[in-house]
This record gives C-alpha cells, structure tokens and sequence, in this order.
C-alpha cells in the first residue's frame, strides 16, 4: 500500500544525522563500555519532590482527561514565569500545554504554515527540525550561521532567504548543538526581517535556564514581536523531566486558540497529573532549576581548563546549553570522520558537527551528561586523539 508523501520524507531522503549514535548504541548492545557524549538527556533523574508530587496527583484521582489546552494551574504559572522574565504581559490564553517541546515545534509551525510554505530555519540546527517541517507539510530551507561569526545567524542572510518567500523563522537561544546564546543585536536584526517580510518567529528557548554567559534574550519581549512571535517551552531540560513529555507554547490569544482545535484533534491533551507535576515543579522557583543547570555550569568550566592546555581543538564560546561545540578542523577531518574513528579507537561517542547541518561541518558536538571525572577523562583522551591526527 501506498504511505502519503508527508510521512516517507520526513527525513528528506537523507541520513537523519544518528548514525554515530546508533553505531555506538549498537556497541553497547554488544557489551562495549562505550562512553557516551551524544545525546541531551541529564545524568540525573527527575528530582523526587516533583515524582511525589505526580504520584499524590495520581493517587488522588487526576488520571481522566485532562483540560485540552492544559490545566488552568499550570498555564496561569507558565504565564506568569513568562511575564516576569520578559515583562510581556502573558495571561493562559497565551498558553497551550503541549506533549513537550518538540510537539510544540510541530503544533507551531502548524499553525503557521500552510502546506508547501517555506519554513526558514538557522543551521546549525536542533536534529528535528527540518523533519518536523516536512511533517507538518512546508518546506525546510536553511540559513546559515557561519562558525566564523561564532555561529550568531546574520540578519542580511535572513533576509536573504525570506526575499524569495517564506512564512515563519525557527530560532533557537541558548543554541543546540552550538551552545551559543544569541546576542540583543542578534535578536535584534532577526526581528527586524520578521517585520519587514511578515514573518511568524518560532523562538526555541528549551534552554532559557542555562546560560552560562551574557543572558537570555527571549525576542517575544523585543518590540512588536509579541503579535508575530510563538516561544516554545519545555520542562525537559529546566527539571530533567524528558520523559515527562511537558512543554508549552506561549504566543497571541488566536493562535493559542486554533491549537486547542488542533490539539483537541490530535494529542488530546497532556496527562493531568504531569501538568500537577510541572506546576509544583516549576513554583519551587529559580534555586531548583540553577540546581538542575549546575553539573553543566560546573563541567564547562573544567573542560575550559582542559582545553586551555592545548592546540589542536578549539571550543566555540560555549555560553549556554548542555554541549560544548568543538572545532576539529586543524586534525584534518571532517566531523563525521572525526566521530567514527574516535569510537573505533576510544569508545568515546561524540555527534558529528555535519548532523546538525553543513554550517557546523568540521566540529563535532560533545554532551556534557556524564559524571565530571568520566567526561574531563574522555575529553582528554578526545584532545589528545586530535592532536595524534594533526600531526600525521
Ligand atoms: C533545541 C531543542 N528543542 C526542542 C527539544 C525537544 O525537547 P522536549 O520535546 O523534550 O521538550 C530539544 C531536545 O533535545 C532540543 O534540544
């Protein structure tokens, strides 16, 4: 039987980028004590209080449908947190609770892009984008940003791609895979081309609770961007709550509602009792989510010492995020080359800078989500596996 079109070329016909991942879940399947820097999972599990808390909600009957567009409790508390990080006003009619970040991307470009439309997207980007675009329909095309101007996209080559036609922009700061967190000018000039070609700016702020350096920026605050622009949540990495599958969107009053109609028709909702979850989560305040950023804070600035010492890689300015992007280019290889002859030798998965788009070619993406001995061992034996290869 036939399958649609849509869902065959997901992928676009090409590698989905894993393959160095999938190698090395392959060796481990086999026994292989292969250590793994890939993929943005913390190495901590989701803080007791907050499971207790799921379990009291559970227990106490919230298990039924829960309200489609999420429980007042936690649209009120993601509204409110909003405001008095951005000063823009935000009420629960700004906000939609989604089945994770990544199922607001999905829902946000939805919302905005009618089937063939181009979505524009900067590379380096987060694996799932140009695949979540294809699902819903549009059409990816990428804007790069070059490793030259320290991967910060430019808006001349925004507008660029959106002179030919385009109806959203899909950013993402504190940057995965690049660790970089976008400047005011930045945001500035992306918002800037979002007005002058009527573009929706879809904003990734996943990481908003880890910046290591300078400070979040979310564009929805810049002016006029608040009619034009849908902020994408998550809990996954602010509480380690991946497989909680909690996420928002939080965007004008009439796009929140026609996503209750899409969401009424599709995921019907998120289970009530990780909305109690993440609303009593995210009322303990800013202290426990710095808790949760720490071992990242803590393994970058290790790994900076690590880094000083040598010649052979150069980190890129890791100020936000949980990877550190690392320029490889001096040992000769490409990313990819790079990542697989580091497993074959070292047992050490790292992804390929080129799984995250032709801008990051040459690099490769380390996860900081193992143990602070474990990764400044392996990140030694990174470095000086690179500089073996330099000097062949
Ligand atoms: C940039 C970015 N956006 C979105 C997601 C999706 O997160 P989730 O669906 O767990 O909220 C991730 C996950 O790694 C990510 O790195």
């Amino acid at each position: 039987m036939k399958l649609s079109h849509r869902i065959t070329n997901i992928n676009g016909g090409g590698s989905d980028g894993w393959d160095v991942f999938l190698k090395a879940r392959g060796m481990i399947a086999e026994g292989v004590a292969v250590t793994e820097l890939t993929i943005g999972e913390h190495d901590i599990g989701t803080a007791a209080p907050i499971l207790q808390e799921m379990h009291r909600s559970a227990m106490g009957g919230h298990t039924g449908y829960a309200m489609v567009p999420g429980i007042n409790a936690l649209r009120d508390t993601v509204a409110a947190r909003v405001q008095a990080r951005t000063g823009v006003p935000t009420t629960r009619d700004n906000v939609i609770i989604t089945p994770g970040g990544q199922a607001a991307l999905f829902a946000a470009h939805t919302a905005v892009c009618d089937s063939g439309d181009t979505a524009l997207y900067v590379d380096p980007y987060y694996a799932t984008y140009p695949g979540t675009i294809r699902a819903v329909g549009a059409v990816p095309q990428s804007v790069p940003a070059l490793a030259d101007n320290a991967f910060q996209p430019r808006a001349k080559d925004i507008a660029a791609a959106a002179e030919q036609g385009a109806a959203s922009l899909l950013i993402n700061s504190p940057n995965n895979p690049t660790g970089v967190v976008y400047s005011r000018d930045t945001l500035q000039g992306i918002a800037d081309v979002c007005k002058a070609h009527d573009l929706w700016l879809i904003s990734d702020e996943v990481y908003d609770t880890q910046v290591w350096d300078g400070e979040h920026i979310s564009p929805r605050a810049l002016p006029d961007m608040a009619e034009r622009t849908l902020v994408v949540g998550s809990m996954s990495k602010s509480h380690a709550m991946t497989g909680s599958r909690c996420g928002w969107i939080v965007g004008p009053e009439e796009v929140i509602g026609n996503l209750v109609n899409l969401a009424t028709n599709t995921t019907y909702g998120v289970p009530g009792y990780i909305q109690d979850a993440a609303s009593f989560a995210l009322n303990q305040g800013p202290e426990v989510e710095a808790e949760v950023a720490e071992p990242f804070r803590r393994r970058r600035e290790k790994a900076m010492e690590v880094l000083a010492a040598q010649n052979t890689v150069t980190l890129v300015p890791a100020q936000g995020a949980m990877y550190l992007m690392l320029d490889i280019r001096a040992t000769g290889q490409s990313g990819d080359d790079f990542a697989n002859t580091l497993l074959d030798a070292h047992h050490i998965a790292v992804m390929p800078g080129e799984s995250f788009g032709q801008a990051a070619a040459g690099h490769i993406r380390v996860a900081m989500t193992i143990d602070d001995d474990r990764f400044i061992a392996a990140l030694k034996t990174l470095c000086a596996f690179a500089a073996d290869l330099a000097k062949k």
